[in-house]
């Protein structure tokens, strides 16, 4: 049976996430950046993990134009360095004393590499 539209789970379903800390991985660009947005729109602190503090600045930035009290914060993650991804579960176990939402976001789609060929 088709699920009706009106109940796909929508942003609004979201519940209030003051007290939640998350990580999203390539929460600057695309997907990571709207899903960073909404879980800091519901008062959950998060983390963007991505490779370019420079980016995840920005995006953070864009972010606070429309509430300066979110609670967003850059975390240095390369996913092609292991030892990266290590380094970066130790500084983050420095900062906080728990994980409770983890976006396993980030990547490349064979679409966007193969647009890069073509194009
Ligand atoms: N958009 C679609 O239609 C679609 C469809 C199916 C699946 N997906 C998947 O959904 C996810 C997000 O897609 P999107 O379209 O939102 O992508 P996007 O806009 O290209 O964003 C990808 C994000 O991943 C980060 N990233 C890439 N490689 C990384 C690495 N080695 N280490 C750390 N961060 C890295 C990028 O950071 P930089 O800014 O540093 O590049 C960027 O923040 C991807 O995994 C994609 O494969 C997307």
């Amino acid at each position: 049976m088709t699920r009706q539209k009106e109940e796909e789970f929508q942003v609004a379903d979201m519940p209030n996430l003051s007290g939640y800390t998350a990580i999203v991985t390539g929460g600057n660009s695309g997907i990571g950046y709207e899903t960073t947005l909404q879980l800091a729109n519901r008062g959950a602190r998060v983390y963007i993990a991505s490779r370019s503090k420079t980016r995840v600045d920005a995006a953070i930035k864009a972010m606070k134009t429309g509430n300066s009290g979110l609670d967003i914060h850059f975390l240095k993650l390369d996913l092609q360095d292991l030892q990266s991804i290590k380094t970066t579960a130790e500084e983050f176990s420095q900062k906080e004393p728990r994980l409770d939402i983890l976006i396993n976001n980030a990547g490349v789609s064979l679409f966007s590499l193969n647009m890069g060929n073509i194009c």
